[in-house]
């Protein structure tokens, strides 16, 4: 069985889905592996260090789809340009596809009804539940956990100030404050890098156990007496708060915002948009220089100016709304997801090479299409209305 490894085409998109390390695990367990030239080109990776591990390198993408039993890759598949032509079209008839596909998002509708009419099994690397088996899969936590160290670095670049406390012949300098919303993994993250770098940090969540955590990492917690049967789901997950209860934590935010340099945005509840936590009103409020970093922009972005996919400057501060983070630390970011890649296809085809197992839990819950159904449940409930499936 063959796993093609293609370089990734989506722009500045560095990261390759897997690494020599892997692709020779991939070849212990009795798979062929081939991989396009250059695929790891962003990482640092030689075409001749994967022939080293046992790859083959082919030149010609479109050869490498068509001959792939089992494609492993980071985005979701697009057009092609160079070639004139879309990835889904190159992917075999009835072969495997496996990368970050997020089904239910409005702009992947269309691609994954062509995955189901190409009888194409995809699976989906952000439809890993997050339960112990699967932690070492887990590509969501693996990216979030770059994003939450990325985004403090990133904001600390654009600050024209110290974040430690400096002193001086001429007098100390105080240290940066931080807010965090969103204590989950970007947050918690964000908290601890925010720490080392000699900031003051704060921190709030609907979860008291999301607290809990920010609190041992170091960050000050913002009280938020919210029942926590409003606040906390199935399986401990937060759920959406009613509008009355998000105004009354945009209050107890507003103040906070006044005197952070760096505020990092990643609150979200799974499978909804992200709830507006900061309005333009309350950005009017902060310091000039100060740094927004909104990196649940991908659902909608809890700040209500940020721009999706830019950093601009409006009313003298710095919103972030890049997309892509763990693109700009493509190094690290792709060990950790080669690394979960590989342990996602090992427990896929834990019954043998070419047995897929679509009876486990975890590959259950990240299966999108397979012989031309769509299996995704939110993919199929943000699609209704438009299959006829
Ligand atoms: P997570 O689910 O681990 O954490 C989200 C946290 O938000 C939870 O602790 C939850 O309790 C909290 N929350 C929910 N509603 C809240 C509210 N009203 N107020 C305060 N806290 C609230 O998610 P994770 O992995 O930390 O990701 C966070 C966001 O970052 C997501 O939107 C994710 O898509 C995004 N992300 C963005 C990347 C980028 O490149 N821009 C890369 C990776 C993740």
């Amino acid at each position: 069985m063959l796993i093609g490894i293609p370089k990734e085409i989506l722009p500045e998109e560095k990261r390759v889905a897997a690494t020599p390390e892997t692709v020779r695990k991939y070849i212990d367990l009795g798979f062929e592996v081939a991989v396009e030239s250059s695929a790891g080109e962003g990482v640092l990776i030689s075409d001749e260090a994967y022939e080293d591990a046992g790859a083959t390198i082919v030149a010609d993408a479109e050869r490498l789809f068509a001959e792939a039993d089992v494609t492993l890759k980071v985005k979701q598949p697009i057009l092609n340009e160079r070639l004139d032509k879309h990835e889904v079209n190159m992917l075999r008839d009835d072969s495997i596809l496996i990368t970050f596909l997020h089904p239910a998002a409005p702009e992947s509708h269309d691609i994954v009804k062509r995955l189901r009419d190409k009888n194409i099994t995809a699976l989906t690397m952000d439809g890993i539940p997050r339960i112990s088996r699967a932690q070492r899969m887990d590509a969501l936590s693996s990216m979030s956990t770059v994003t939450g160290y990325k985004s403090v670095i990133m904001a600390a670049n654009h600050l024209q100030t110290f974040i430690p406390m400096i002193g001086t012949a001429i007098g100390t300098i105080k240290p940066a404050t931080f807010l965090v919303v969103g204590a989950g993994v970007v947050g918690l993250q964000a908290v601890a890098t925010a720490r080392r770098l000699g900031g003051v940090v704060k921190a709030m969540d609907i979860r008291t156990d999301a607290c809990t955590q920010a609190d041992s990492l170091g960050a000050k917690i913002v009280e938020f007496d919210i029942p926590q049967e409003l606040a906390v789901g199935k399986g401990g997950y937060a759920q959406a708060l009613e509008d009355e209860w998000l105004e009354i934590e945009q209050r107890l935010i507003g103040p906070r915002l006044e005197e952070a340099d760096v505020v990092i945005l990643s609150a979200l509840v799974p499978g909804e948009v992200a709830p507006i936590l900061v309005t333009e009103k309350m950005v009017a409020s902060m310091k000039p220089g100060s740094v927004i970093m909104d990196v649940s922009v991908d659902q909608g972005g809890n700040c209500e100016i940020t721009v999706p996919g830019r950093f601009i400057q409006r009313l003298g501060v710095n919103i972030c709304g890049i997309q892509n983070i763990p693109g700009r630390m493509a190094v690290h970011a792709s060990w950790l997801y080669a690394n979960n890649m590989y342990y996602y296809v090992e427990n896929l085809f834990k019954n043998g090479v070419g047995e897929l197992d679509l009876k486990d839990e975890i590959v259950e819950s990240s299966l999108v299409t397979h012989r031309s159904i769509i299996h995704h449940q939110g993919a199929l409930k943000a699609m209704r209305g438009e299959l006829s499936n």
